[in-house]
C-alpha cells in the first residue's frame, strides 16, 4: 500500500474508533457509569485529536482530506452495533484499538520506506498512545492484567 493510501486507511480506522468511543461515552449505562463515561470521554478526545492530525498529514502530503462521512470511513473495518453492556463496550473498544494499531503500523512502515521521518515519528507516537489505551482498556476488564 502506498503512503497516501496507508495514511487514508489509518485516518478511516481512527475515525471509526473515535466515533465508537464517543457513542459509548454517550450511551454507557449501569452502576459504573461515571468511570466508564470518563474513560470513554478521555479516549474519544485523544482519538479526535489524532483524526485532525492525520487529516492534516494528508494535506501536508499534497492531497485533499476527506470531505464526507462516506469518504472518511472508506476502508474502515471497525463495526458498529446497538450500545452493548458496559463491559462489552470495553471489549469492542479493545478490538477497535487493535484494528487502529494495525493500520497505523502499516502507515508507519510506508512512511519509513518513503524516508518521511517526521510522519513516521508522528505515527510512532500514535502507536505509543494506542498501546497505552490498550493497557487501560485491558486493565478495566481484567484485574490481573
Ligand atoms: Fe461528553
Amino acid at each position: 500500500m502506498d503512503l497516501i493510501a496507508s495514511v487514508r486507511l489509518a485516518l478511516a480506522q481512527t475515525w471509526a474508533f473515535y466515533f465508537l468511543a464517543h457513542s459509548f461515552h454517550w450511551n454507557v449505562r449501569g452502576p459504573l457509569f461515571a468511570p466508564f463515561h470518563k474513560l470513554f470521554g478521555d479516549l474519544y478526545e485523544d482519538l479526535h485529536g489524532a483524526v485532525d492530525d492525520l487529516a492534516e498529514r494528508l494535506r501536508t502530503l499534497g492531497v485533499l482530506a476527506p470531505s464526507s462521512l462516506d469518504e472518511i470511513l472508506a476502508g474502515a473495518t471497525i463495526t458498529f452495533t446497538a450500545p452493548p453492556a458496559a463491559a462489552d463496550m470495553v471489549v469492542q473498544l479493545l478490538a477497535a484499538n487493535a484494528i487502529a494499531i494495525a493500520a497505523i503500523d502499516a502507515a508507519n512502515e510506508a512512511a519509513i520506506a518513503s524516508g518521511n521521518d517526521g510522519l513516521a515519528n508522528f505515527l510512532q507516537e500514535r502507536l505509543d498512545a494506542h498501546a497505552k489505551w490498550g493497557w487501560m482498556l485491558q486493565a478495566t476488564l481484567d484485574p490481573d492484567a
